[in-house]
């Protein structure tokens, strides 16, 4: 029976988003012969009368978004339909309109691409409305559970290690300690994995608090062995050693930022080094997609579409063990993956004397 599914990207965007489209289109046009609906800008375009859809066909059918950056069907982070923010201020709770929305479309199943928070909301308007929901994980921060990577991680993490390589030659010229602050909201995946491949000489991350005395040592150590540079990355929702978050904005529109310019004035300070920061923000959601998130994006994608030709819904696709699998999306936002501090990558990190600030 041909179906009709809607697809839609949800959240802060990424590099590899329009990958998932891309085979979420090839998988459910051409693999089962069903009709794609992309729904613009997240749940906003469920929301608008009349539905802000477009039909995805053969355009997206070959491989040239495969390459592009960002989603083609546009996205927000600030639509909670549950707490919708109305014009005067006031939150609205719009969430039935969107299941209209879908109803409206005649949607047999809708595909959600989004970070925790995303599937959160899609998972509570599928239950209250009898949505049939299949979730497709994706965040820089890769901080969604149950999945060992998210689309558009391993793209940050190859333009923060980029990043590294270009401040590393800067760096020795001038005899400089650089500092450079990278996103993740709540977790240090990015910051510890750059850190690693771009040989950074500290890493802080908000898993691991940190002391500037341990990180003062560091840098006289590096002195002492002849070192003119060093090279600090700092995740986003690193705190002060006061405890404090460093924000930027105002009330509910409130960001993490500033805490690298925290970071090279008390290094400056305490070591007597000449520092400079960098604070690298969105370029590391775009860009082209490296072959990583192309990867996943294309097995997620084939496997939600087949997730629903075999009704099998409230189920996230995730990446375990080299291979495509699902989860229930119930479990996948329980709580957020974080930095496991005995894992891995932590012990390569110490195991390679890259200081963690502890
Ligand atoms: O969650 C993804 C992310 O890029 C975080 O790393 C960052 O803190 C946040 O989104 C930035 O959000 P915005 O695009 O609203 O500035």
């Amino acid at each position: 029976m041909t179906k009709r599914i809607g697809v839609l990207t949800s959240g802060g965007d990424c590099s590899g988003l329009n990958a998932v489209i891309r085979a979420v289109v090839r998988r459910g046009v051409g693999g089962y012969g069903w009709r794609v609906t992309g729904i613009r800008q997240g749940t906003l375009g469920l929301m608008t009368r009349p539905p802000d859809v477009e039909d995805l066909d053969f355009g997206v059918n070959d491989a040239t978004i495969l390459r592009l950056g960002g989603t083609i069907l546009g996205t927000t982070n600030k639509g909670d339909p549950f707490a919708f923010p109305m014009s005067d201020g006031r939150p609205l709770d719009r969430s039935t309109e969107i299941v209209e929305g879908y109803r409206m479309l005649g949607l047999d199943a809708l595909i959600g691409i989004g970070g925790d928070g995303s599937l959160h909301i899609l998972r509570r308007l599928a239950q209250q409305g009898g949505m049939n929901l299949v979730g497709i994980p994706k965040t820089i921060d890769n901080d969604v559970a149950m999945t060992e990577d998210s689309i558009g991680y391993w793209t940050a993490v190859a333009v923060a290690t980029e990043a590294l390589d270009r401040l590393q030659p800067t760096a020795a010229s001038h005899s400089r300690v650089m500092v450079l602050e990278v996103m993740g909201r709540d977790a240090g995946h990015i910051a510890l994995a750059a850190g690693i491949a771009g040989g950074a000489d500290i890493v802080l991350i908000p898993e691991i608090p940190w002391r500037l005395d341990k990180v003062k040592a560091q840098i006289d150590s590096l002195k002492t062995a002849g070192r003119n540079f060093a090279l600090i990355v700092v995740a986003e929702a690193v705190r002060t050693e006061a405890g404090v978050h460093v924000t930027r904005g105002q009330g509910g529109a409130q960001r993490y930022g500033g805490i690298g310019h925290y970071v090279g004035e008390t290094v400056a300070a305490a070591t007597g080094a000449e520092t400079r920061v960098t604070v690298l923000g969105h370029v590391q959601r775009g860009g082209q997609p490296v072959a990583p998130d192309r990867l996943l994006g294309s097995a997620f994608g084939v496997h939600a579409v087949d997730l629903v030709a075999a009704g099998k819904f409230d189920r996230m696709v995730a990446w375990s063990n080299r291979s495509v699998i699902d989860v229930p999306i119930a479990d996948a936002i329980r709580q957020p993956h974080i930095v496991d501090r005995d894992g891995a990558l932590v012990r390569t990190a110490r195991g390679l004397g890259i200081c963690l600030g502890d």
